[in-house]
Order: structure tokens, then sequence, then C-alpha cells
């Protein structure tokens, strides 16, 4: 009865109302012509117009974390918010709710269903930081449209990604979920998802916008910032992604920006992002966000998510406070109006609106394929000394160590993580390729991964230790839970005697490290080595290896030289880490980072020369932790420190909002700064600029081949006389010098003229990878930069600006540019590229005495 009242009503509502939507046999046409945006802002007013106050606030809020939506016509097991819909009898307004999903490292929807048989797994694609170092924006985009696609497929209306925060630090525990630690690939990289999952017609999320670069106390941390570093290089990829992709969404962060949550930050919602970028979507809150929903409201937060009440009943309900200031006039029938034609203009466009009728089951074996590919084209070649790589199948019995071979992580844990049906593990991988694997070794590492069901923890700190526990989580092996949890490993202490039977009946070691990364906290810089009952066998964690990997590392390392035998590390981890303490051991170490799901297989197809690797490191490997620009004694710059003086807009500055004695007495409820003392200088802008050597480079990654990059040339050069319509064009030819086919990036790094304001030593503004090149083939390359992503942002004067003088390009294959000849290009005069509004973004008295005083300066 009610379905036939529903469908009956969508009949005349969508007729009416949504254009281009030829809905009225209810097919599953999705080539219908895009809707013209001036017909949905046209038909969003109408809407509006027609809507009840109770509607319109209804629509500004979530309706609670775990419930359904008003108007959910087709719901999908796993949908982590909603916006709501309207259905109204008298009005004859029918608008479904909005699903949204999480990602971003695919579609992460419920795998099974309450009384349903059938299975919904969704493609674990590989992480962001992966995909960043493929430097392959096509392949990247290829990424965005499966992910769409299987949204599409799935029900899903906006999908809860990219997420682009800058990988600021190498102890922050959602940089696997980011790209990189430069905002041009960010943005690149952030524009291809963007598009390619809106070619499948669902919308995206960029997030978290902005400077949540951490995640130890994330909902209350104060980013203390100057408007220099927030606009080159914390907003500076949102903004490329935005005006290049138009995503329908953006999420607001946890944390506050120089003393002001960023959701009700009117400079950062409104003012920056739409009046200037010409961002053309709506804003959501991240989950529980913020503290005052009023002012984020009329900040430009379109919507509240998840609303209801605040997670773990801490707080009342919000709804009745919006409720409460639209009866007083506080909130206006005009705030809210505009806030839902932004939000219609894109719910119009949703899958739910075009009553599509998705088939639950996506093609997952050809996304699987292209996850694979990322994969395959995002592992980072390190060091390959005595060519240890690649291996033969035919002639090599490996000796795989390392737990990680079995829990082989695909992505880290939270919102971020997806469930796949199955992760294929290092191990696997490896015999599918069909290498020979040591089996005594197999059976130890197996019968270590057996461990996870066993009682107790493997945790030191836990009273329950279990040293014979070795992992825990998973359900078989790499499957999650349905939690989202992999199974994680401690490490396996091997006795001299297993090791040295492994070395007589191998030909070459191939170790594992693993680290696990997650939501919701940073991570350790050294993993806790024994409890108070003296028992040691410490977790995998930390950015230096633990003594139970190191003593592997050493004894594997000596036992297989000592017999000519190669050893080879693979680095199964969310972020960079020691290298510097152990890699003169070993002869190659490749990065696989969190891979996906097809994890093993990417890994093995390059252990055996199947696939040339050609990934580039989008992160700097540092020397030491202490050598990082945001790293900081007392943690003021990392990951923040408590001060009684600087209270944040937290829930003192709002008791009315009613939050419970367990908020106020918690310690993440406010004074929480983070001085970004590091400032422009983040990653191999700091390196290159103070000279801070490095393990391995920003763009750093070998291939089994060897390339030139010929004849650099500016071949155009227009900004003098075009100005900030002008760009330089430069050009190389990349030429394979080696003995097998590959691919390789060139990328350009530009070391730009200081007249007034101080800049980095050199910025990454173009790169490109080549097509596969055979053995002495080769290929020109061409990069355009225009003016725009020349300049640098002048807080004096508001501006963003290229500088007159002599420009020098280095195009080169890493950010150690030092053996590379620049090429040089002039700029007669100063080119103003565009002004941005006065008095935004800035530091206040209060905090710029504090930041000034710790701030890197050249
Ligand atoms: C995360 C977001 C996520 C949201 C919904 C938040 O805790 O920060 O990235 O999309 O939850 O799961």
């Amino acid at each position: 009865m009610l379905n036939s009242k529903l469908s009956v009503l969508s009949l005349v509502i969508s007729a009416a109302l949504i254009a281009g939507c030829n809905d009225s046999d209810n097919d599953n046409d999705t080539n219908n012509p895009p809707t013209p945006p001036n017909d949905l802002e046209a038909q969003a007013q109408a809407l509006v117009s027609q809507m009840n106050s109770d509607e319109k606030l209804h629509l500004v809020i979530g309706p609670g974390f775990g419930t359904t939506a008003t108007n959910d016509r087709a719901p999908v097991s796993g949908t982590v918010g909603f916006i709501n819909g309207v259905l109204n009898d008298e009005s004859g307004l029918d608008i479904p709710a909005t699903k949204l999903m999480d990602g971003p490292a695919g579609i992460r929807i419920n795998p099974t269903r309450e009384g349903d048989a059938n299975t919904y797994y969704a493609t674990n694609f590989p992480s962001a930081t992966v995909l960043a170092s493929t430097w392959n924006t096509d392949l990247v985009e290829q990424v965005g449209e499966a992910a769409g696609e299987e949204g599409h497929d799935y029900g899903v209306d906006i999908w809860l990604a990219p997420a682009m925060n800058i990988q600021r630090h190498p102890l922050a525990g959602r940089n696997f979920e980011y790209f990189s630690e430069d905002p041009l690939i960010s943005g690149m990289m952030g524009a291809a998802i963007v598009n390619g999952a809106q070619s499948q017609g669902i919308g995206t999320t960029i997030k978290h916008y902005v400077a949540n670069n951490s995640e130890t106390n994330r909902r209350t941390a104060n980013t203390v910032i100057t408007p220099r570093a927030l606009r080159e290089i914390y907003l500076r990829g949102f903004q490329y992604t935005v005006e290049h992709a138009q995503p329908w969404a953006m999420m607001s962060s946890y944390n506050s920006v120089n003393g002001t949550n960023t959701g009700e930050r009117f400079d950062l919602m409104t003012t920056v992002a739409r009046d200037e970028w010409g961002f053309d979507g709506f804003i959501m809150s991240d989950w529980w966000a913020g503290w005052n929903p009023v002012e984020m409201l009329k900040a430009g937060v379109d919507v509240i998510e998840p609303g209801g009440q605040w997670r773990f009943g801490h707080s009342d309900d919000w709804f009745p406070y919006i409720e409460a200031a639209y009866a007083s006039g506080e909130l206006t029938d005009a705030d809210l109006d505009r806030n839902i034609v932004r939000i219609l203009k894109q719910v119009l466009k949703t899958p739910s609106s075009q009553n599509y009728a998705f088939s639950s089951n996506p093609d997952l074996t050809a996304h699987a394929a292209v996850a694979l590919q990322a994969a395959e084209e995002g592992i980072v070649l390190l060091k390959n000394d005595n060519n240890a790589l690649p291996l033969s199948t035919a002639t090599h019995t490996i000796a795989a160590f390392g737990t990680g071979q079995y829990g082989t992580l695909p992505v880290g844990g939270g919102s971020g993580s997806v469930n796949a049906e199955n992760i294929i593990s290092i191990n696997q991988g490896l015999k599918d390729e069909g290498f020979a694997v040591n089996s005594a070794l197999d059976e130890v590492y197996s019968g270590a991964y057996a461990t996870r069901s066993l009682e107790g923890s493997m945790d030191l700190s836990a009273n329950d230790f279990n040293p014979a526990k070795y992992c825990e989580g998973g359900t078989s092996a790499g499957e999650t839970n349905l939690g989202g949890l992999f199974a994680v490993c401690r490490e396996l202490d091997l006795t001299d005697e297993q090791i040295s039977d492994a070395v007589e009946n191998s030909d070459v070691a191939i170790i594992t490290i693993t680290r696990n990364t997650a939501e919701g906290a940073d991570n350790e810089e050294h993993a806790l080595e024994t409890d108070s009952d003296g028992n040691s066998n410490p977790m995998s964690e930390g950015y230096y290896l633990n003594s139970v990997e190191q003593s592997l590392i050493d004894r594997v390392s000596s036992a297989f030289h000592a017999q000519s035998k190669n050893v080879v590390v693979v680095l199964n981890v969310g972020n960079s880490m020691d290298t510097a303490q152990w890699r003169d051991q070993v002869d190659a170490i490749l990065v696989a980072y969190l891979p996906g799901q097809e994890a093993g297989t990417a890994v093995a197809n390059i252990v055996s020369g199947a696939v040339n690797p050609s990934g580039k490191l989008a992160q700097t490997f540092p020397l030491d932790l202490e050598n990082v620009s945001s790293y900081s004694e007392d943690g003021s710059s990392f990951p923040g420190i408590y001060e009684e003086n600087y209270i944040n807009g937290g829930p003192d500055d709002v008791p009315e909002l009613n939050y419970d004695d367990q908020v106020l007495a918690n310690d993440d409820h406010r004074d929480f700064n983070q001085y970004f003392s590091d400032d422009i200088y983040v990653g191999y802008r700091y390196n290159t600029t103070f000279d801070v050597d490095v393990a391995y480079p920003f763009g750093y990654g070998l291939s089994y081949t060897t390339f030139s990059l010929d004849n650099p040339a500016v071949s155009a050069n227009t900004l003098s006389d075009e100005g900030r319509d002008g760009s330089v064009i430069l050009t190389t030819t990349v030429r394979n010098t080696g003995g097998f086919a590959g691919k390789e990036v060139a990328q350009v790094y530009i070391s730009a003229p200081e007249a007034r304001l101080a800049k980095p030593q050199i910025e990454l503004k173009a790169f490109a990878k080549t097509d596969q090149l055979a053995v002495n083939g080769q290929q020109r390359l061409t990069f355009t930069i225009p003016a725009a992503d020349l300049a640098s942002f002048d807080p004096q004067t508001n501006q963003w600006i290229v500088e007159q003088g002599q420009y020098q390009a280095y195009i080169s294959t890493s950010s150690d540019v030092t053996d590379v000849q620049p090429v040089s290009f002039a700029v007669n005069q100063d080119i103003v590229v565009s002004d941005t509004t006065p008095d935004t973004l800035q530091l206040q008295p209060e905090y710029a005495g504090e930041l000034n005083s710790r701030l890197l300066t050249k």
C-alpha cells in the first residue's frame, strides 16, 4: 500500500520537478543528458518554496547515526549517514533521502544483511597513498570510475571520498587515507578520483576541510597556522580539486583553525570555498564535528551530520537547538533556504532522485583488475643492490619471513577500511605466482597467524598479555571481520636454528614488515618493549623497528649474506617509517604501503618481474623522525599540547548546548593547540630548503631499467606577455636506456626568485608518467604550467603573485635535483594572479605571538 503510494507520488513530483529524468516508466536509463545547472537551481528553489519549516529544519541536520531517514526509498546496509528526504501528501513533495557511504579505499557498505543469504562485498582499492605513488592521474581516474560504478550499482548517492589532507608528519594515523605531503599531487589525484566517480552518476565529498593533519584529540585540536601556509599547503589541494572537478560535496573537519572550529568559520566555508574558488556543491560536517550547530549552519555548513544524539550520548540531540534558533529568529528562513538550495542542487542529481533501480551486483572482477593495476603502479622500489630483484619463479625458492606475509594489511582501520571478500596475502601472492616458498617457515608463520583465536591479548600493556598469541582480528587470511578489523600481527621471534635451516633450503629471503594504522589515533614513535611483569615481544608498531623485527633483520641478513644470498624487505605500512637504521643490512626494499585487496598479487608480480616497478614516493622517507620539520620535542608542533589560557571554541563556550560532565571532564575537550611552526616548509620543501638529508627523497623510486631525461627545454613562455593568463611550457624526452620495458615519471620542480617572499628551494609544479616504454623506446613529454600554479601567496597584499625574475626548472626523476641541469625562464614583471578576500583566515593576536616565536624561517 505504502509502496504504491510512494511510487505514484514520485511519478508526479519527478515529472514536474526533476528535469532530465524520464523515470515515468521507472527504467534505469542513466544516459539522460545532464540537467543544466540553472535548471537545478530553479528546481531546488521551487522545491524549497513548497516546504514547511519542519521539513526545512530536518533537511539541514541528518536523522542520527544508525537510524533511518525520512523517505529512504531503497535502504542500503552500511549507509553511514543521510540527508533526510521529504514526503508530504498535502504538498505532494516527494524527495528521497540521500545515502552517504564511506570511503576512500572503496565503497564501505556492509557485506551481509539480516535474513539475506547474498553477500555485498566491495572492492578494496589501494589506499590513497598508493594511488598518489602511481603519479598516474589517468589510472587514478579509472579507480574513481570503478569505485563510482560500484557505488552506483550498490545504491550509493554520495561517496564520502576522496580524503585529501596533507601528510604532514609520519606518525599521523590517517595518512594512509591521504595522498601526499604535496598539495599539487593531492589536488590532481583528488580531481582524478572525483571526475572518475562522478562520471558514474554518484557524488563525491572531498574531506576533511581543512588542516586536519593528526588524530590526537581530533575533535578539539586547534591548528594554529599562518594564512600563507594555510593557503599554499593545506587549502591548495582542495582548491585544485574544486576548480578542476567540482565535487558535489565537501566535509568540514573536526579541528579548529586559529581558535574556531572549521565548520563555524564563514571565511573557510563560504568566502574561500564558494566566493573565491567557485565551489558549487554543499558542505556537510564531519560526524559530530563542531560545537555550535547554529553557527555552523550560518557559516556555510549546509547540513550537520549525522544528526541525532551526539555519539555515546554525551549531549542532547542538536535538532531542538536548531528548532529553537529558528523560533527565536537567530536562524532565518533565508539561512535555511540558502543551505537547502545548495543541498538540493546536488540531491536532484542522485541515483535515488533519478529512481535508479540499482543492481547490487557490481562487476567485482573488473574492479579487482583495476585495483591490481593501481597497486602494481603505486608500489615503490627503494633499494635494489646486486639486482636482488626481480627473482625468477623457475630458479628461486623464497624464505618468506614476517607474520605480515599472512596478515597482509590492505588498508588502515576505521571508516577508511573496506569490507572486501578476500585479501590476497603476500604469502598467497608469491605461491600463486609460481614461487616455491620454504615450507618449514611457511608452517611456522601460518601457525603464528592461526594464534589469533587464542585467549588473551597480544598487547604488552594489557593485563591478559599472552606471549603465544601473534595475531588477532580478521576471520580468515586477510579477511576483515564485520567491524572492519583486519588481522593484526606481532612479529614472531624465530630461533637461530629456524633461520639457518631456511638459509640451507632457500635462495633468497623476503621479510615482510607490517604496521597497522587507523582513524582516531596517531601512531607511536617506539613500540612498548616490555610490560611491568618483564614480558617482552612488542607489538609491531612504532616509527622504528622493534627489537624482535630488528633481530630478525640482523640474523636473517647475516645468515643469508654469509652464503651470498640476498635479502629483500617488503614494507606493508601506512606511512613512511625508519629505514635508515637497517637499510644497509638488506639488498632490496619494496614499499607496498597498504595496497588494497590485490596486495599479494601486486607484490609478487613485481618480485617476479612480470611488472616493472614505476611507483614514486609521494612522501619523504626521512633520515630520522627528528629530521621532520613538524617534529617538536614538546609535541607543540605535532600532535599538539594542552595550554590553560588558550581556549578554543569548545563546549565551555556553548554551555547552553548541554554537554554533560563527561565531555567537560574528558581531556579531549579544549585548549589543545598544535602550532604549525613548519609553516610552508612541509616535507621536501623543508629538506631542500634547509639542506636536511633524507633516507629517500620525495619523488624517488627505482625501476628494473634505467631512463634518461634528454633535451629539457622551455618551449614557450607567455608569462610576461599574458600575465595571469600566461603559462610556461616545458618539454623533455624520456628514453629507456636499460634492459626492461618500463614507465618513468618526469617531475618538474621550480626554483623561484625571492624578490619579496621567501620561498622553498624547489616546488613541484607539474609531472607526467610515460607510457610503457620498450627497451630503447622514447617519449616526449610536455608540461604546461599556468601562472596560477606558479604563484605564491602574499599575506601582506592578500594576493597570489608570480614574482618577477629568473626561474629555474628542474625536470627530474625525484626531488633530489642535485645532478639535474635546470632550464630557465624569465618573468619580466610581477603578475598578480588573483586577489583574495582581505581579513580572511587571519591569525588572531593571541595565537600569533606563540606561533611566531616558534616559526621556522629561512
Ligand atoms: C570520519 C569521516 C567519515 C565519517 C563517517 C568520521 O569519523 O572522520 O572521514 O566519513 O566519520 O564515517
